[in-house]
Parts: structure tokens; C-alpha cells; sequence
């Protein structure tokens, strides 16, 4: 389906986050290897996430949806893991094949991992070369895509210090440390999302962490520890909620969003809007499984451009498209640099940002690990633009926010895989105000 965003006199209003995408794989996998039972609550329901909960059952977890976002989940405990009788499909997601791969690599099991388009051009090298240092047998298609055969079985624990700032890595070898023998160490080069690291705790298993000045963290986690099953809550997405703030800043009015997942480890778009000049207000209100939550508000502001620090960009690495159209609609120049990783997620996000804001009448520049944006500022956004989503999510549901308020409506040639990460996206975006209209392509 294709949609369009008009532009709009204001956003205005409140809602509430949708359960935060990282926690609710993460709980869902942890779950299924506890021994007992679990109840997930605010579980994100997005076909991301879904993919996770059918790949757990695949592998011997009991999996039951009791009612709007609380499923409860069967963990196999010391059984372990099984071979599924079918391949795996992790769909859009990266997050569910590459942890899933380093659960599954301790247990006793063969499988296939499939993905869509998108996710079978992505690289998953960075986590079987690890996973194979501790053990895991793991043949690929061409390039370490998917799709992966893994054959798990005893594990050695490894000292790893991954090239990339990615908490998929660290995570995966992290669950794959929870069946291998000995003392698993992550060495981290920056300081990435630590969800894993909170709900293993949660979870009754213990995790070192040992903080370094001028590197991230040292996490390490000793083998044969059992999970505890028993409650776990989810907090809501901040990456999600970027989306409707960014729309209180942009077109004017007062966005809030409650149940927001608080973690210096995803903060990072909250600064850099801050900085920018954003009039946003961080209240706390809550708290879930292994994390705070906050509500955060945004009001309508004249935004700067700024150079983003390259230290934030590991915490807010999936909020870069929609801070770009923060930085459309600034006055003056931003330049982010230091988001190589960028050009290999759900698309190459450099280049598609490029893409999305020049259709647009934005002038930008692409550059090998970011991009330069000359802001708009007092002169609007022209818009009138058709933005190729390319199967990413985040590419999608940016264009559509940046549509609230340029001087004309920004069009989306699809929007379907929205729902991977943000199912009540359309009603959200109506409820506070936006014009978004869809349409069979
Ligand atoms: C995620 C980590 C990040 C992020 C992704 C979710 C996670 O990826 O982009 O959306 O849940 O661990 P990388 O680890 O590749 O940076």
C-alpha cells in the first residue's frame, strides 16, 4: 500500500509508547529458555516481534497470547532448545535472526534462518564469527546472508571484541555465553543498548560489567547459569515515539507520549533535539522489566542545525532518519558523521535519508559514514516529493512525519512494512492530528 501525509496546522495530543521492540525479542527469547513460566506484559505486537514468538514455539517454547500485548511463554529450561521441522522466517529482522542465532547456538538442535528481501541482504557475519569461535557450526549463502543453517551444541566461552558498536553482537554472544563453558567476555568498542544485559539480570542471571574510560563496557556473563521465569513487562519504544515527537516539534502544538522506555543507551535523540533547540520536558512515570520509563513532551520549536557528536550516535543509531527531518526543518546546516552503520540496516539508510529529503526539495549531501543537510529553516520545507521507502520501516514512517508540515504533502510508495515495528502507526499519527491517507499502489 502506498500513503500520503499532508500538511497539517498542528499535531497535538497523547499516546501511549508501543512496547519497546529490543526488550520485547529480548523478553520473548529469555522466556523461552527459562525454566517455568513467563507472562510478557506491553509486548510490541509487530510482525518483527511475532516472528521472534514463532520462532521460539519452532524451537520447543510454549507460546500463548493471553490478550492485548501479555503472551505467555513456556521456557524449556534445562530440556533446551529443539530442532524445529521447518525453516525459521525472522522476516524484516535483524534483531530476532542474529540473537536468535546466539540462543540457539548452545542447544542441541539443527535450523534454517530465513529472512525477507531486505533482511537476506544484510550481513551476519558479525555474529557467526563469534558464534563459530565458540562453537556453532553455521553454513551461508554467499556473503554470510541468509540464508543460515546452524547446527548448536557444547560452547566454549570466548573474549570477543566486536569491530562494530552493535548491542546485536554483543547480545548474541551473550546468550550464546549462557551455555558455554567458562567466563564469556564482550568487549565493547562504544557503548550500545544494554537490554540484554538488564533483563538477563532480571531473568536471575548474573552479568559483570566492568565500565572503561575512552571504550564501552566490558560484559561478560559465566556459562550454565539457569533463567528464572516469571513476570516481565516491557517498556514503550523511544525509537517508536521519536515519530510523534518529532511531529509536536516540527508542526507546531504540544505531542506527548507516555511509557517511554528511559535508557542513556537510547537517549540520544532527546539530546540531539535538544541541542537543536527542541522544547521537550522528561517526566518520570513508571517502571518495567530491568528499565524506567518517562513521558516525554514536545512542543512546537525553531529548530538549529548542529554537528551531531559522533559519541551519540550508537544511541540514537535508529532514530537517525527521522532526526534528518528534524534537520530539514531547521535553520542552518547539520552534519552527522560517524554512522557508517547506517549502510546496513533494514536499507542503506545513508542513502535512502539522501533520497528521501532531496525528493523533497531538501538539499543534501551524502557522505561515507553520514550526511550534510542544509535546514530550511523559516523558508519550509517544500515537500511534493514520492519517498521509495526500499522495505525500511523507519524510512517510511519518516517521510510521512516530515509531510505534517512541509508546504506540500510527502508520499510514501509503501508503507505495509510499518507494521514490523509500529502497528498503530496510522491510528497514532490520525489521533494527534496528522493527515495520512492510504491507498492500494
Ligand atoms: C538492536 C540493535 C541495533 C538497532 C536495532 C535493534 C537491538 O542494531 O539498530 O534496531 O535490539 O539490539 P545493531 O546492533 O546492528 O547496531
Amino acid at each position: 500500500m502506498r500513503a500520503t501525509s499532508s500538511p497539517v496546522k498542528l499535531v497535538s495530543g497523547a499516546i501511549r509508547a508501543p512496547g519497546d521492540k529490543s526488550c520485547s525479542h529480548r523478553a520473548l527469547m529469555m522466556a523461552a529458555v527459562a525454566e517455568g513460566s513467563t507472562t510478557v506484559s506491553g509486548l510490541l505486537e509487530g510482525e518483527d516481534v511475532i516472528n521472534t514468538a514463532r520462532a521460539v514455539a519452532a524451537l520447543g517454547a510454549g507460546v500463548e497470547r493471553l490478550g492485548a500485548g501479555v503472551w505467555r511463554i513456556e521456557g524449556v529450561g534445562r530440556r533446551g532448545l529443539t530442532s524445529p521441522t521447518m525453516d525459521i522466517d525472522f522476516g524484516n529482522s535483524g534483531t530476532g535472526a542474529r540473537l536468535m542465532m546466539g540462543l540457539a547456538a548452545g542447544h542441541d538442535l539443527t535450523a534454517r534462518f530465513v529472512g525477507d528481501e531486505s533482511l537476506s541482504s544484510r550481513p551476519m557475519d558479525r555474529v557467526l564469527r563469534p558464534l563459530r569461535e565458540m562453537g556453532l557450526v553455521a553454513e551461508t549463502a554467499p556473503g554470510g546472508r541468509l540464508p543460515v543453517r546452524l547446527t548448536g551444541g557444547r560452547l566454549k566461552a570466548v573474549r570477543y571484541a566486536p569491530p562494530e558498536a552493535s548491542a546485536q553482537v554483543k547480545s548474541a554472544i551473550l546468550l550464546a555465553g549462557l551455555r558455554a563453558t567458562g567466563l564469556t567476555v564482550v568487549e565493547e568498542k562504544e557503548a550500545t543498548r544494554d537490554h540484554t544485559e538488564r533483563m538477563l539480570r532480571a531473568f536471575g542471571v548474573e552479568v559483570g560489567v566492568e565500565l572503561r574510560d575512552g571504550a564501552g563496557p566490558v560484559v561478560s556473563i559465566r556459562g550454565g547459569q539457569d533463567l528464572r521465569a516469571g513476570e516481565a513487562s516491557v517498556a514503550g519504544d523511544p525509537s517508536s515515539s521519536a515519530f510523534a515527537l518529532a511531529a509536536g516539534l516540527i508542526a507546531g502544538g504540544e505531542a506527548a507520549v507516555s511509557g517511554m522506555l528511559d535508557n542513556v543507551t537510547r537517549t540520544g535523540f532527546m539530546t540531539a533535539a535538544r541541542e537543536m533547540g527542541a522544547d521537550v520536558t522528561i517526566l518520570p512515570d513508571g517502571l518495567a522489566t530491568g528499565e524506567a520509563t518517562v513521558r516525554a513532551i514536545a512542543r512546537g520549536s525553531a529548530l538549529r542545525g548542529v554537528r551531531l557528536d559522533p559519541a551519540l550516535v550508537p544511541s540514537m543509531i535508529d532514530e537517525l532518519p527521522i532526526f534528518s527531518v528534524l534537520a530539514a526543518f531547521a535553520e542552518g546546516e547539520t552534519l552527522v558523521t560517524g554512522a557508517a552503520e547506517l549502510r546496513v540496516k533494514e536499507s542503506d539508510r545513508i542513502r535512502a535519508i539522501c533520497a528521501m529529503l532531496s525528493a523533497n526539495g531538501v538539499e543534501v549531501e551524502e557522505l561515507a559514514d553520514g550526511f550534510r543537510i542544509q535546514g530550511c529553516g523559516s523558508r519550509g520545507v517544500p515537500g511534493g516529493g514520492l519517498v521509495e521507502a526500499r522495505h525500511d520501516h523507519r524510512i517510511a514512517m519518516s517521510a510521512l512525519v516530515m509531510g505534517a508540515a512541509s508546504q506540500a504533502s510527502v508520499s510514501v510508495d509503501d508503507v505495509d512494512m510499518i507494521a514490523t515495528s509500529y502497528p498503530e502507526f496510522f491510528e497514532h499519527m490520525a489521533f494527534l492530528g496528522a493527515d495520512l491517507t492510504r491507498a492500494d499502489r
